[in-house]
């Protein structure tokens, strides 16, 4: 543990990316990602973090602990039966890594466990982080198996970050990201998770507005949203143990979904960030539950108040009012998940979130609330195999990480080779998948080609992915110009 920790101070080394000339174009991607594939740093990082994983979840399992394998019948991990014991588990806050608020040059966005780790240090305080550091705090403090890490992390850096130096940040675009100055990333303003409708941030999130809701304002949490959360878990507990479980998020993720269709000119619900989405309201469950989390058929269990609260600072006062404070772990003591939270099990999370009451529909409005453009059919039903999720969620995230680049349509079966590339050493949850790309041929609307189809169609309607904003600067967070990256409103 202590030379993993040592791994925290330690900067990659900038790499050369030879052909990069900052054009925005396929050849430049498909480079990028081929190169990154090669990253030594990078590639030994996920190998030693998918061994030691492998290791603890063997050790979890010799210890007769329950079974958290996937059941592909139920869609569900198997139920166990002591879900909340914390027998075993690792206890936080760390006396080393203390709760102190960001300042205000500290960058923080809308994912509330990104920016507890940075309010605790695990991540850098100001909010500008890179891969390295992001997979080593993840599966330290959250226990989020390096194949998710990789696959949330890696079509963030690309679309929203500075390839050259693995660093992104977590909140607003950020000159401190901006290795080769008024090139700006690759594919443009390195947005930071903030970025509108890239791979990482979209509309229906469960605590942060739709950018086109809040005049950009897409990363603070809302009180009046996560008091809306909080009514829906109290209406599914008992008095006195509020929970915040699977059944609990399906209906406040159904809630939103509606809103914002109705309410959002602009609204816009399409792989991947659509299912990114999704997949955080799992998160809350998954990861926030103290102690390890068993998401059973009844999902009788979740995370409770106090750790949810913590964790997306919501400061609940006397006499109820609802107030955002910088997120942190729970200070009275909190213990997380005893065995990784992998990919398998975040698509089983996806999926239960989507299908329960009912499916919802992909699209986005053109412009008004009553111009709605589906997107495409319904996700598969299950997981696994190659018509399950995990394979239309590779192939859709590739396709439309390229898709929804500054509204470009790229050559997106080269882009997903290279990707595949990228992960073949690394994620053996996908090779037991056995994806193949099938992109962009497939032509039925069910299909991923939906996803083409439709980006095509709404591309130049107000409902297709936008190009950032850029906002005034004000309350920490720095602002950018679209084009050159550059600050302070000029050029
Ligand atoms: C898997 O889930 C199905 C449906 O809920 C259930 O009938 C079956 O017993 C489960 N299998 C195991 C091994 O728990
Ligand atoms: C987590 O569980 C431990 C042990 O039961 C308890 O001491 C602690 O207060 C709990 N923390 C939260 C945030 O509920
Ligand atoms: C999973 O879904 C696909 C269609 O998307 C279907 O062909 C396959 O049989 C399903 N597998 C199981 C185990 O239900």
């Amino acid at each position: 543990m202590r030379l993993r920790y040592a791994a925290l101070l330690f900067l990659p080394a900038a790499f050369a990316f030879p052909h990069f000339r900052g054009a925005r174009d396929t050849a430049a991607v498909r480079d990028v990602l081929a190169t990154l594939s090669q990253h030594p740093e990078l590639m030994a990082q996920i190998t030693s973090l998918q061994q030691k994983q492998q290791a603890e979840l063997n050790a979890w399992k010799a210890q007769s602990k329950p079974d958290p394998s996937f059941n592909s019948t139920a869609n569900q991990p198997q139920r166990r039966d002591e879900p909340n014991s914390v027998e075993g588990l690792k206890r936080f806050p760390e006396d080393e890594f203390p709760f102190i608020p960001p300042s205000k040059t500290d960058q923080r966005g809308p994912c509330p466990g990104m920016n507890a780790l940075a309010n605790h240090g695990y991540l850098p305080r100001n909010g500008i982080v890179n891969v390295l550091q992001v997979f080593e705090a993840v599966d330290r403090v959250f226990n989020m198996a390096v194949d998710l890490a990789a696959f949330l992390t890696i079509p963030a850096l690309v679309s929203n970050g500075d390839i050259q130096t693995l660093t992104f940040s977590i909140g607003g675009a950020d000159p401190r990201t901006n290795s080769l100055g008024d090139l700006g990333g690759i594919l443009g303003t390195e947005t930071g998770l903030d970025g509108h409708g890239r791979s990482s941030e979209g509309d229906v999130s469960a605590t942060r507005c739709d950018f086109y809701l809040c005049a950009g304002d897409n990363h603070n949490m809302q009180p009046e949203l996560f008091s809306q959360l909080l009514r829906v878990a109290e209406s599914h507990s008992s008095p006195g143990e509020t929970l915040f479980s699977v059944p609990v998020m399906q209906e406040h993720f159904h809630n939103r979904y509606a809103h914002s269709r109705s309410h959002n000119p602009n609204f816009y619900f399409m792989p991947p960030s659509g299912l990114v989405v999704m997949g955080a309201n799992y998160f809350y469950p998954g990861f926030y539950t103290n102690g390890t989390f068993a998401p059973a058929s009844g999902g009788l269990t979740g995370a409770n108040l106090a750790s949810v609260a913590s964790f997306v600072g919501a400061k609940i006062g006397d006499d109820g009012g609802i107030t955002y404070v910088p997120e942190r772990i729970p200070p009275q003591g909190w213990y997380r998940r005893g065995f990784p939270l992998n990919l398998v099990e975040t698509l089983t999370g996806i999926l239960s979130i989507y299908l329960v009451p009912e499916p919802v529909e992909f699209g986005g409005n053109a412009g008004s609330v009553d111009s709605f453009v589906p997107g495409s059919g319904l996700l598969p039903s299950n997981v696994s195999g190659k018509d399950g999720l995990g394979c239309f969620l590779y192939n859709a995230l590739y396709a439309n990480l390229a898709g929804e680049f500054e509204n470009a349509v790229f050559d997106i079966e080269g882009v997903i080779n290279s990707v595949l590339g990228f992960f073949g050493p690394a994620t053996s949850t996908f090779l037991s998948l056995q994806c193949t790309p099938n992109y962009p041929e497939e032509t039925s609307p069910d299909r991923y080609g939906g996803f083409e189809t439709f980006l095509k169609a709404t591309e130049k309607l107000p409902g297709a992915p936008k190009k950032q904003a850029c906002l005034d600067a004000g309350a920490g967070h720095l602002e950018c110009n679209s084009q050159t990256n550059v600050y302070g409103g000029s050029s």
